[in-house]
C-alpha cells in the first residue's frame, strides 16, 4: 500500500511516526508534499520517507492520500490536486471543520473519509473519529480503521456530532494541558518546583485517565472513591462546586464547537 501527506506540520508528522514506529508501512511507501521547505527536509531527515514541494504529485505516487494542511489552505489544495484524483483514490482528510461534501465537490471520483485525529496521537494514544463519506466502501472503512489504529483509538461517528468532537477530543489536550498548567502553577505556590510539579501532575493525569478508561469507572464514582468526609479532596472540591468552572467548561467547548462549525461554512 502506498500512503501520501498533504501537508507535514506537526499531525502529519506524528502520524507517519505512529505508521513507520508500528511496522504498518515502511519509509518507501509514504510519500509527503509541503509547501515548507524546512519541514520538507525534517521529514525526510526523520523519516527517510519521499518528499516532494509539489502536492500534484502525492495522488499518482499514493492509493490513499491524507489531507493534513490548515483548514484555510484546503481549498487551494484540492483544485491543485483534482486532476489526479480518482475513483482509484481513498482521500482520508484530517482537515478540521471540513465536511466530506465540500471535499467531494471538488474531488468527486474519489472516495472521502473524515477523520478527527488528536495530538497524542504522536505516542500511538491518539483519539481519531472518523466517519465515511457516500461514495467509500467497507473496505476503505476497514483500511481507515487499520492506519488510524496504529495511533490510538478509533471511533466512527456520524459527520453531524463533528463540531463537538473537534472540540472535545480534537482541542482536548489543549484543555487538559491548560487545567494541568494551572494545576502545576498552583502547587508552586505551595513550594513544590516546577519540575517535580509538572511530572506528579502528568502522572496523575495519564493515571486517572487509565483508571477510567481500563476499570469503565464513571467520574463520579472515581471522585467519590477519592474524597473522604472532611478531607483534603473534599475541602478541593467545594472551592470547584462554589466557583463557576462548570458554566467556563460549558464555555470552552460550546467556543470550540462554534468555530467549528464556523469553518465548515468558510
Ligand atoms: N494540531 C492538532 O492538534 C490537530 C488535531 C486534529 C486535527 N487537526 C487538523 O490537522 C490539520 C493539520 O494540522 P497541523 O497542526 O499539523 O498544522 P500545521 O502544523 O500548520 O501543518 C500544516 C502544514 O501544511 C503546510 N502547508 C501550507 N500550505 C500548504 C500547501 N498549499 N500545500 C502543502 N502544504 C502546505 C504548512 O506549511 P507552512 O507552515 O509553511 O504554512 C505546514 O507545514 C489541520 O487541518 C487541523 O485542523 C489538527
Amino acid at each position: 500500500m502506498k500512503v501520501g501527506f498533504i501537508g507535514a506540520g506537526n499531525m502529519a508528522e506524528a502520524m507517519i511516526a505512529s505508521l513507520i514506529n508500528s511496522k504498518l508501512l515502511a519509509p518507501h511507501e509514504i510519500s509527503v508534499s509541503d509547501i515548507s521547505a524546512d519541514r520538507r527536509r525534517l521529514i525526510k531527515q526523520k523519516f527517510r520517507v519521499n518528499v516532494y514541494s509539489k502536492n500534484q504529485i502525492i495522488p499518482g505516487v499514493a492509493d490513499v492520500v491524507f489531507l493534513a494542511v490548515k483548514p484555510q489552505q484546503l481549498t487551494d489544495v484540492l483544485f491543485e490536486i483534482a486532476s489526479g484524483v480518482g475513483c482509484e483514490h481513498l482521500v482520508i482528510s484530517i482537515v478540521a471543520g471540513k465536511k466530506v461534501e465540500f471535499i467531494q465537490s471538488i474531488l468527486s471520483q474519489a472516495r472521502i473519509i473524515r477523520v478527527m485525529p488528536n495530538l497524542p496521537c504522536t505516542v500511538s494514544e491518539g483519539m481519531s473519529v472518523f466517519c465515511m463519506g457516500g461514495t467509500a466502501n467497507t473496505s476503505d472503512k476497514q483500511m481507515a480503521s487499520k492506519l488510524l489504529s496504529s495511533f490510538g483509538q478509533v471511533l466512527e461517528l456520524p459527520e453531524d456530532q463533528f463540531d463537538a468532537v473537534t472540540a472535545l477530543s480534537g482541542s482536548g489536550p489543549a484543555f487538559f494541558s491548560y487545567f494541568l498548567n494551572q494545576m502545576v502553577e498552583a502547587a508552586v505556590k505551595e513550594g513544590l518546583n516546577r519540575k517535580d510539579a509538572l511530572m506528579l501532575a502528568g502522572q496523575t493525569m495519564l493515571g486517572t485517565s487509565k483508571l477510567l478508561i481500563e476499570k469503565k469507572l464513571d467520574p463520579a464514582d472515581l471522585i467519590k472513591a477519592v474524597t473522604s468526609a472532611k478531607g483534603t479532596t473534599a475541602a478541593g472540591l467545594l472551592v470547584l462546586d462554589k466557583s463557576d468552572l462548570s458554566g467556563i467548561v460549558n464555555q470552552t467547548i460550546k467556543s470550540a464547537a462554534k468555530r467549528s462549525a464556523e469553518l465548515s461554512a468558510l
